[in-house]
C-alpha cells in the first residue's frame, strides 16, 4: 500500500501525435487558500472550480476539524461557512494533512495565534519534510511547537494565547512560509510584516485583500515588504479557482516532445509569480502561442496552443526565476532530455525538500532512461539527446511524489522504449484526472 491507497505502477509508451483540448483542474495553491480563508471569514464563502485532489480534500477535512462547515455541492462546487479570525475551535483529534506541505504549513499558521493545541501528521513523504521554517517564525508570535528531531511531523503546536505581531525576513524563498506568517498575523494585534528577497507566488496576498484584509506590498532595497493589519473581519467571498499552471505543465510539455502534437490548454495562469516554466520553454524554442489573454478568478490567464517542437535547445535557466517555476523543474528536465545541448538549472536546492528530493529523483530516473545528468546540492544539469533520442526502457521510482510520477510518464510518451513508474497513485494528490485527460489527447498510458 502506498500512502494514497494501493500502489499503482504505470507505463507510458511512445505514441502518435497528441491532439485536442486539455482542460486541467483547479489550481492547488488557490484551492487550499480558498478553503482556509473561507474558514476564517464570517459567513458563507462559495467556491467553484475547486481542485478535488487528495491534498485539498485533506485541507477541507482539517477546516471541519477546526469548526468550519465545509460542504460539497457538486463537481468543484463547495461552500465554507467560516468561524471568523480567532474563531477556530480546538480539534478533537490529530490533523492528518496527507502528502501536503502547503496544507500543513498554512494550517499551522492559521491556528498558531489562537489559544489551542493541535497535533499534525502526514504520510511518509510529509513526515520527512522540515517544519522548522514555519515553526521558527510562529514562535515569534508566541506559539510553541514540539515535533520530532529536525522539526519533523508528527508535531504539536500550542497556539499563542496572547500573540504579538511579527516582522520577519524569510530566509528561504517560500510562499508557504510567507503565507503561514500572514495567516498567523491575522489574529495578532497590530501590523505583521513579512519581507521576501525574491517574490514567491502571491495568491495569499491577492486573496487576503479580496477577503477584506488591509494588506500592502512595497518593493524596497530589502525586497518585497508585505504589511498586514491584524484582527480584520474577513468577509466571505465567491472564489472562482482558475486552472493550475503547474498541472497544465504536463500536457504542455508532452505536446512539445511528442512528434506531430498540436493541443490547446485553456485558461493557464500568466501570473508572473507562477509562469517561469512557460518563459523557459519559449526560450528553448518551444512553440507556444498565448491566445485570448484575460482575467479569470482574479488571475491573468491565456489559452495555450502548443505544438511539437523538434528543434528545442538547452539553456541556462536564470536562478532568480526559480520561485516562479519551483514545481516545474522535474518536467522541465524531461523536456531538456529531449532537447539538444545542456540545460543548466542552478539555485534549485529547495527541490531537495519537496514531496521528494526532486533533484535526486529526476537524476536517478533520467540516468536509468539513458540520459546524462550532473548534479550538486543546488544544481541539476541535463544533457539533451534531441527529439526522439531518449532511450527510455526503465522503471523510475516516484518516492510518493506526484510530479515525479507525471514527469516520467510524459518522458515515456516520447522515449524510444517504454518508461514505467513504480507508483502512479500519488498523482491523485494534485491531478486526479491526469491519466484519462492524457489518454483523451492520444497518450498511451497503461496500468501495469
Ligand atoms: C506552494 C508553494 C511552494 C510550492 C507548493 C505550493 C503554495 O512551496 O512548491 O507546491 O501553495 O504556497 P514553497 O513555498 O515551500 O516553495
Amino acid at each position: 500500500m502506498s500512502a494514497h491507497g494501493t500502489v499503482q505502477p504505470m507505463t507510458a509508451r511512445r505514441c502518435g501525435p497528441l491532439r485536442g483540448r486539455a482542460e486541467v483542474p483547479g489550481d492547488k495553491s488557490i484551492s487550499h487558500r480558498a478553503l482556509i480563508f473561507g474558514a476564517m471569514a464570517v459567513g458563507e464563502t462559495r467556491i467553484t472550480g475547486l481542485l478535488e485532489g487528495q491534498d485539498v480534500l485533506d485541507t477541507a477535512r482539517a477546516m471541519r476539524a477546526f469548526g468550519a462547515e465545509v460542504t460539497r455541492h457538486g463537481e468543484g462546487a463547495w461552500s465554507v461557512h467560516g468561524v471568523g479570525v480567532g474563531g477556530f475551535s480546538e480539534p478533537a483529534d490529530v490533523i492528518d494533512c496527507g502528502n501536503s506541505g502547503t496544507g500543513v504549513r498554512l494550517i499551522m499558521g492559521c491556528m498558531a495565534t489562537t489559544a489551542m493545541t493541535a497535533t499534525f501528521t502526514g504520510d511518509a513523504s510529509l513526515r520527512k519534510r522540515p517544519m522548522g521554517r514555519v515553526t521558527d517564525p510562529l514562535a515569534l508570535f508566541g506559539a510553541q511547537a514540539y515535533g520530532r528531531a529536525g522539526g519533523r511531523l508528527p508535531m504539536t503546536v500550542v497556539g499563542a494565547a496572547d500573540p504579538v505581531p511579527v516582522r520577519y525576513a524569510t530566509p528561504v524563498a517560500s510562499a508557504q512560509v510567507k503565507s503561514a506568517i500572514l495567516l498567523a498575523g491575522l489574529n495578532a494585534p497590530g501590523q505583521t510584516v513579512v519581507i521576501e528577497r525574491e517574490p514567491t507566488r502571491d495568491h495569499s496576498e491577492r486573496m487576503l485583500r479580496g477577503f477584506g484584509a488591509e494588506l500592502s506590498v512595497e518593493k524596497t532595497a530589502e525586497g518585497h515588504v508585505i504589511t498586514l493589519t491584524g484582527r480584520p473581519e474577513l468577509r466571505p467571498q465567491s472564489v472562482a479557482v482558475p486552472r493550475d499552471p503547474s498541472s497544465a505543465a504536463f500536457p504542455v510539455c508532452a505536446a512539445l516532445i511528442v512528434e506531430g502534437s498540436d493541443i490547446l490548454v485553456p485558461g493557464v495562469s500568466q501570473n508572473l509569480t507562477r509562469n517561469g516554466l512557460y518563459l523557459t520553454l519559449v526560450e528553448m524554442g518551444g512553440q507556444i502561442d498565448f491566445l485570448n489573454p484575460r482575467e479569470e478568478g482574479g488571475e491573468p490567464v491565456a489559452d495555450l496552443r502548443v505544438r511539437f517542437s523538434g528543434e528545442m535547445v538547452g539553456i541556462e535557466v536564470p536562478p532568480e526565476r526559480a520561485p516562479s517555476m519551483i514545481d516545474e523543474y522535474p518536467v522541465l528536465s524531461v523536456v531538456a532530455a529531449c532537447a539538444t545541448g545542456r540545460t543548466v538549472m542552478r539555485g534549485v536546492r529547495e527541490l531537495r525538500v519537496k514531496e521528494s528530493d526532486r533533484i535526486d529523483a529526476m537524476a536517478r530516473g533520467l540516468e536509468a532512461c539513458g540520459v546524462r545528468v550532473e548534479e550538486d546540492e543546488d544544481t541539476l544539469i541535463v544533457h539533451g539527446m534531441g527529439a526522439g533520442g531518449v532511450p527510455g526502457g526503465a522503471t523510475c521510482r516516484t518516492h510518493l511524489d506526484h510530479r515525479i510520477a507525471m514527469s516520467f510518464l510524459v518522458l515515456g510518451l516520447a522515449a524510444k522504449a517504454p518508461v514505467s513508474v513504480d507508483d502512479a497513485s500519488p498523482i491523485a494528490t494534485s491531478f486526479p484526472v491526469f491519466a484519462p485527460l492524457m489518454a483523451g489527447l492520444g497518450a498511451d498510458l497503461s496500468q501495469v
